[in-house]
């Protein structure tokens, strides 16, 4: 197969830090995997990061640099996937503009998606209009790479069903594909975008290392929440973040009886742990009352250890070639910017809109 003829991929990432054993499960280690089959697109969504931190560019700009790096030492080839920003990419804003008059303005505010994000980040009714903009930003991140395969965590799945439901307008409205025309079909009867097909990860989302929300729910990994474990931590960072993990807050000592339901020391070890038959034993000793959380957090230790250390060596040596990093960048959105062109015309044409 040659590069031009694999199915292409199209996903991305806000900066928000850098990034978390989350990230991995829910998307990287897939997309890691991915590149020898796809053509990759992986966007750093710098734009989408102003709809909530407008007054923090340098900040911004150390998490674009960061997740570039993270994507990196993830083991995201250069030589073969194309790594780019999304704020270099003029389609996307165009697209964005046309593509938010597709779109019913009550349908945004039922975006779930939305509506949870309003309330995790505190927004209350202080969200800027630029952040409701954000999913058909999204929309336009997508279509404009007219992609095979979106991998995504499950958290984006209504951002990709608006990315449909804009698709099947847009083909209805400027191509004149018939409003009953199946999804599969819509390419061949005419239509200029693809209904793309989001792809999850094996976990869909990994809670954190700290204790449940008062309402008793496991809280997923993240940053804000200070329960992560970076991709870029140290062992020593590992090991402590594991040695202060919630497990089951009933077990005093290792002669307990403990539960294995829902406690994150044994959901980690069944996310990452390969050796599935030590898990399986453990966690029957662990009911039991006949092995400690101490070691069976030190086996989390080194199997985290083992994950992470290769990905934080590599990071350490891209650190020292900040060049070669921006370069990656530069080339990266040089040739995501001719795909994106190239549909941008082939719209605009479709909307009647080239005169010249
Ligand atoms: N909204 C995504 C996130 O916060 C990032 C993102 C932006 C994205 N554009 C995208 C993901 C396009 C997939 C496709 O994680």
């Amino acid at each position: 197969m040659t590069e031009t003829h694999k199915p292409r991929l199209l996903t991305g990432d806000t900066p928000t830090g850098r990034l978390h054993l989350g990230h991995w499960v829910g998307s990287l280690e897939n997309r890691v995997q991915m590149q020898k089959d796809y053509d990759c697109y992986f966007l750093i969504a710098n734009v989408h990061a102003f709809t909530t931190r407008a007054e923090k560019p340098a900040e911004i700009h150390q998490s674009v640099i960061d997740i570039a790096i993270d994507y990196l030492a993830a083991g995201i080839d250069p030589a073969r996937s194309t790594i780019f920003l999304q704020s270099d990419i003029p389609a996307i804003a165009e697209m964005t503009f046309f593509f938010s008059m597709l779109i019913p303005f009550p349908r945004l505010m039922r975006n779930p998606t939305i509506k949870d994000e309003i309330r995790d980040k505190g927004l209350g009714d202080n969200y800027s209009f630029g952040f409701l903009l954000y999913p058909v930003g999204q929309v336009a991140d997508i279509l404009v790479f007219r992609p095979d395969v979106v991998p995504v965590g499950e958290d984006q799945i209504p951002h990709i069903e608006m990315t449909r439901e804009v698709a099947r307008r847009f083909n209805q409205v400027y191509c004149h594909v018939d409003s009953h025309a199946e999804d599969k079909d819509q390419i061949k009867l005419g239509g200029l975008f693809p209904i793309v097909e989001a792809k999850l990860g094996r976990s869909r989302r990994l809670i954190g290392t700290g204790g449940p929300s008062p309402d008793g729910s496991l809280l997923k990994m993240s940053k804000s929440l200070n329960n992560a474990i970076l991709l870029s931590d140290d062992p020593d960072t590992i090991k402590k973040k594991v040695m202060a993990m919630y497990t089951d807050p009933n077990r005093l000592k290792a002669t307990d009886k403990g539960t294995v339901e829902n406690n994150p020391l044994w959901i980690f070890h069944e996310t990452f742990n390969p050796d599935k038959t030590w898990v399986e034993e453990a966690k029957a000793r662990y009911r039991e009352g006949t092995i400690g959380d101490v070691e069976c957090k030190k086996r989390l230790v080194d199997v985290l250890v083992e994950l992470i250390e290769p990905m934080r060596q590599r990071r350490l040596k891209y650190e020292q070639d900040l060049h070669y990093v921006k370069k990656v960048l530069q080339e990266g959105t040089a040739k995501a910017n001719q795909v994106a062109q190239e549909t941008l015309l082939l719209a605009k044409e479709a909307m009647r809109q080239r005169y010249y």
